[in-house]
């Protein structure tokens, strides 16, 4: 084995599970931002957990709202992972920029883009400060999946995306 730098390990533990991390802006729009450092923590009572960059406006909305939709979006919607990763909302309204349909889902005022293999509805319990990032824990309130769906994931770390398996 060869020593290599924590920014490496993506490239190692290819393919990586991608999500879009969707809020709500004051105007009622939903926000989304492209996010990889996400995972279950708890399963009875159901918790999820994702690190969130201390620029991004995301991290101001889960602050305000405490709500959050995670979405694991198909891979017809590899475009707006870059469309939603590389821009922010404060000046952008992501789903008009990356030409995106949104869906309703029950219980939240939160849109997802569509097609999603799974929604995952949750409020933030708790947050730590993990220096260049923000650790979220959550609630989980509701889960929706669509097994038709193919997820899409990050290839060679982030390099490139597409759905995990050959039909
Ligand atoms: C492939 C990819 C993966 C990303 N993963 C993360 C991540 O795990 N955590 C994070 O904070 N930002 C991640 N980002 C960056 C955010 O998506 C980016 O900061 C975004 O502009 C935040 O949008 P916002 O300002 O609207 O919240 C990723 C971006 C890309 C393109």
């Amino acid at each position: 084995m060869k020593q290599v730098t924590i920014g490496n390990i993506p490239a190692f533990t290819s393919p990586n599970s991608m999500v879009l991390i969707c809020t709500e802006k004051p105007d009622g729009s939903t926000n989304m931002a492209t996010l990889a450092w996400w995972t279950i923590a708890s399963t009875n009572p159901g918790k999820i957990m994702f690190a969130i960059n201390k620029g991004a406006y995301t991290l101001e909305l889960l602050a305000q709202n405490k709500e959050v939709v995670v979405a694991v979006p198909g891979v017809e919607l590899t475009p707006a992972l870059i469309g939603c990763g590389t821009c922010s909302g404060r000046d952008t309204d992501k789903a008009v920029k990356c030409q995106l349909t949104m869906q309703e889902i029950e219980g939240t005022a939160i849109k997802a883009p569509v097609p999603c293999k799974l929604l995952i509805h949750a409020a933030v319990a708790e947050t730590l400060d993990a220096d260049d990032h923000v650790v979220h824990l959550c609630d989980v309130k509701a889960v929706y999946g669509d097994e038709d769906v193919d997820a899409v994931f990050g290839w060679k770390g982030y390099a490139e995306f597409a759905a995990a398996q050959k039909k």
